[in-house]
């Protein structure tokens, strides 16, 4: 019996709080985290890619051999960090892909899509817990050209899908600059050399699931909030993102993998409900107001600063 390690890394660093360029070495360098949510995790991406096509899963003509570079780097990553949990066969480019957790074998044959009941991006996808995303690299700029998201934190790959970096980012108030800077640093990103970032924001209710499409299912909870049920209700949400370049295609790999802790656990680690209260007191207006947290900061503002 395989045991999976819990997980939650813990973005804040400083006591304030600044959009920077916060990318660091990926050290080891593996995209993919197999945690204890990972049963169901991947079953809700798989009802939910089954469910919701449309919103989850997009792939431009021409990105086939991206998708088959993301699937030969996530299945060596898989088999070497979890030779318990995943085993690859290969004879020539007939593939033996063996899931021990979900006891599920896939055979094809590698660059062949039509060996596979779904695109390979999709394919891979459905074994992991990340959102996988590609941006294309042409003309020195980059686009999200394909991808499988099922877990977006208020973002439509359908409406992004062909975007470059910065139309992508366009909602985000930071500054021009300090765009720019991320978006040269991403397109001098060397194969062999991924990096990872922590991103964060809080959420009403642990739904992994939050769309813009689907706002009127679980927006209007963050009205709600009280100083009852905030310690449950709101969740500290981190994505742990990664970014690796695909040599053949020269494409590159974004992967999101998603925590959630409630701000009720969070008051467990006395030194993380400081960080987030300090980061909170002092979140300037608009990053509140882009986040969303305007309807319920004080509440959980309030809830931390008893916990001290
Ligand atoms: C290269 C692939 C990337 C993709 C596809 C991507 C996608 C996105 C999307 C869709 C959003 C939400 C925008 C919205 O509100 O509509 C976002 C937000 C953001 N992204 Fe990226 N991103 C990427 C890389 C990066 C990198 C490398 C950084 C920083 C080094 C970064 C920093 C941010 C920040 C700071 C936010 C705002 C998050 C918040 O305040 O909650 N992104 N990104």
């Amino acid at each position: 019996m395989v045991s999976l390690q819990h997980r939650f890394p813990f973005p804040l660093e400083e006591d304030r709080y600044l959009y920077s360029n916060n990318l660091k070495p990926l050290d080891p360098p593996c995209c993919i985290q197999v945690t204890t949510e990972y049963f169901d995790e991947v079953a809700e991406k798989r009802r939910l890619l089954e469910a919701h096509p449309e919103r989850c899963f997009h792939a431009l003509p021409g990105t086939l051999a991206a998708q088959w570079e993301v699937v030969d780097a996530v299945v060596h990553q898989l088999v070497e960090n979890y030779p318990d949990c995943f085993t690859i066969e290969k004879r020539d480019d007939e593939w033996t892909f063996r899931n021990l957790l979900l006891n599920e074998t896939d055979r094809f044959t590698f660059g062949d899509a039509s060996t596979l009941p779904v695109q390979p991006l999709d394919w891979i996808g459905r074994h992991v817990q990340e959102d996988l995303l590609i941006m294309v690299q042409r003309d020195d700029d980059i686009y999200l050209e394909a991808g499988q998201l099922c877990f977006p934190s208020v973002w439509s790959l359908t409406f992004d899908l062909g975007m470059a970096f910065q139309e992508i980012h366009r909602p985000v108030p930071w500054s021009n600059e300090l765009a720019e800077k991320i978006r040269r640093f991403l397109l001098r990103v060397e194969a062999g050399k991924p990096w990872t970032r922590l991103n964060w924001t809080l959420q009403v209710g642990r739904r992994l699931h939050i769309p813009p499409e689907t706002f009127d299912e679980w927006g209007t909870a963050r009205y709600q909030v009280t100083l009852e049920n905030v310690a449950d209700e709101v969740q500290f949400r981190v994505e742990e993102q990664c970014v690796l370049r695909l040599p053949g295609s020269n494409a590159l790999l974004f992967s999101i993998h998603t925590y959630l802790k409630s701000v009720g656990e969070l008051c467990d680690r006395p030194d993380w409900a400081h960080k987030l209260y300090s980061v909170l007191v002092t979140l300037p207006e608009q990053v509140v107001t882009y986040k969303g947290l305007a309807a319920y900061r004080e509440q959980v503002i309030d809830y931390l600063g008893r916990c001290l």
